[in-house]
């Protein structure tokens, strides 16, 4: 009401309340992305380095996205090509690409390729790469220039800075009331490879000096929460509060990749502070994590916002709302260390396609929305030839959207789960409430995922493909026992009531004991392509009566 009154008000004078700019907001103990207002899941794809530089390529690449129900396109923008010219700006890629997503009712993530991308500095105009006594590179420990702009460089951040203000200034000017663009990434993959720190003169001189006051604030506010890894390199030499950083953090290669993760923030914070001044857009970083290098600055990029330079990134790049991750290796593992309380989990990048991982997205999907409750999920090279019109990407979002609703309702507590098969797991089990589910992975079929939603005291929906799922009581002592009432295969209408295709029991369950996904008799489809929503409504079993036998109840499984 007292909107509404709001609303009539401002018709009166003329003038309508400005619309809610995308921001990420806590919905129970989690966060979400909002978008006009109200709760948005990133259901993305990220597109090829250079396919946005393309309007052409993006025409029929928007269609494709569209049709794997894609909401948002994560697509990079570069300085090169919106400053070919000191101080004369062309954003007319971005235009474009605007006008592609609106005409099909989708939204944009672009990424800002400026100073560096993949721990290098390709990005940037010919002004600046040709000028190396005004915009200075990391040196190698023989002296070498390094194809890669050093994080203490005034002159670039300056620069970089300047043309990413003008970057938000247009989008706020062709965008502000529509937001099409949610959110903005700037630069991508940062830090070092190579060495462990920046070895030129100017680097040296800035190792010498004293830790800022401020990271040492930061970092002792939180010390009860810090990384295990930062925990251990600051408790070594005893928690100092002062000192230059070999003597705060060590003098092995720990203290380099917390040198230069300092200072890489503090360069991007600077971008962000003046960008969010124009356009307060949220705006985030992304990680090249590393297989099993990790460990080793210089092997993965030293400095980047990998998950144990959280703290030193938080603390030298408040304005940035969140570090993302490019997971191509440990999916649960990476997914699990970039959340936290005050870093939502979004992956940015995943699947890669040039190590063969060409069907786990949906999988991938599912995991990170449902278990892990993070914000989006935007697999890599979504307009690569792979990803063709049978890929199972398309039917998994497909099930994601329609689900979105209950998702959202649920989204922050415990009733929202889900699961994947991950190398040569066969089975897991999740208790939600009083009900254990114990879930086996169809051996024949590699991408094997799932989510379960508690949407009543024993109503359940199931979606998902290359599961069975068997209950049973997580408390046997209160409750022996646990019956199948109803199975009804479906989905979701538009005003979020259950549509039932069909009932579902006999050999498209598992007898009495539980349910198979997809409900299939003989458990002979092994299709990628498989999905179902199921709504089942379970029965849980009185403790029997005392002076009665106790033993559990059980249901003959086949
Ligand atoms: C990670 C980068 O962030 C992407 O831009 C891309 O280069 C992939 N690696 C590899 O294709």
């Amino acid at each position: 009401m007292k909107r509404l009154l709001i609303a009539l008000f401002a018709l009166s004078i003329g003038t309508v309340p400005a619309k809610e700019l995308p921001v990420l907001k806590p919905v129970g103990d989690k966060t979400l992305l909002h978008v006009d207002g109200a709760p948005y899941l990133i259901l993305g794809g990220q597109v090829m380095n250079s396919s946005s530089f393309d309007p052409e390529w993006m025409e029929s690449a928007f269609d494709r996205m569209k049709a794997f129900h894609i909401n948002t396109v994560a697509a990079p923008i570069s300085w090169q090509a919106v400053e070919p010219v000191e101080g004369e700006f062309d954003f007319s890629l971005v235009d474009s690409l605007i006008k592609q997503a609106r005409a099909r009712d989708m939204r944009l993530v672009l990424l800002w390729f400026g100073t560096w991308k993949n721990a290098r500095s390709f990005y940037l105009p010919e002004w600046v790469k040709t000028d190396m006594d005004r915009f200075k590179r990391m040196e190698s420990a023989d002296g070498g220039r390094l194809e890669v702009i050093s994080n203490l460089c005034e002159e670039t951040n300056a620069a970089d800075t300047r043309a990413f203000v003008e970057f938000m200034r247009h989008l706020k000017k062709i965008d502000g009331a529509e937001n099409t663009v949610v959110m903005v990434q700037i630069q991508n993959e940062v830090g070092l490879l190579g060495d462990t720190r920046d070895r030129s003169a100017l680097a040296r001189r800035a190792f010498e000096e004293q830790v800022p006051p401020q990271l040492m604030d930061q970092l002792d506010k939180n010390k009860q929460r810090l990384t295990p890894h930062l925990k251990q390199v600051w408790a070594l030499p005893g928690y100092k509060m002062k000192g230059t950083w070999s003597e705060v953090f060590g003098d092995g290669i720990e203290a380099d990749e917390i040198f230069m993760a300092w200072h890489f923030a503090r360069y991007i914070n600077r971008m962000a502070e003046a960008g969010e001044a124009v356009y307060n857009l949220p705006m985030y970083v992304n990680a090249w994590i590393g297989q099993l290098e990790i460990g080793i600055p210089g092997k993965y990029p030293s400095g980047g916002p990998v998950a144990r330079m959280m703290d030193i990134w938080k603390a030298g790049a408040p304005t940035i709302e969140l570090m993302a991750a490019d997971i191509y290796a440990f999916y649960k593992l990476r997914c699990e260390e970039f959340s936290r309380q005050d870093n939502p989990l979004f992956v940015s990048e995943a699947c890669a396609l040039w190590l063969g991982d060409r069907w786990s997205a949906p999988a991938k999907a599912f995991y990170t929305i449902a278990e892990k409750q993070g914000i989006g999920f935007s697999p890599f090279g979504i307009d690569h030839d792979h990803y063709d019109a049978d890929h199972p990407i398309g039917v998994a979002f497909a099930a994601l959207e329609n689900l979105k609703p209950l998702i959202v309702k649920h989204f922050g507590t415990e009733n929202l789960r889900g699961y994947f098969k991950e190398d040569e797991e066969t089975e897991n089990s999740i208790t939600i409430g009083p009900y254990q589910f114990n879930i086996t992975y169809q051996p024949l079929l590699e991408d094997c995922y799932g989510l379960i939603i508690r949407n009543g005291e024993n109503e359940f929906i199931f979606a998902g493909n290359g599961a069975r799922i068997v209950f049973v009581p997580a408390n046997p002592k209160d409750h022996p026992g646990v019956s199948i009432t109803l199975v009804e295969e479906g989905s979701f209408d538009a005003g979020g009531e259950f549509f039932r295709k069909r009932l579902v029991g006999g050999d498209e369950t598992i007898g009495t004991a539980g349910i198979k996904l997809p409900a299939h008799g003989y458990d002979l489809s092994h299709h990628r392509n498989n999905m179902s929503i199921q709504r089942v409504r379970l029965f849980l079993h009185p403790p029997r009566k005392e002076g009665a036998a106790q033993g559990t109840d059980t249901t003959p499984e086949f």
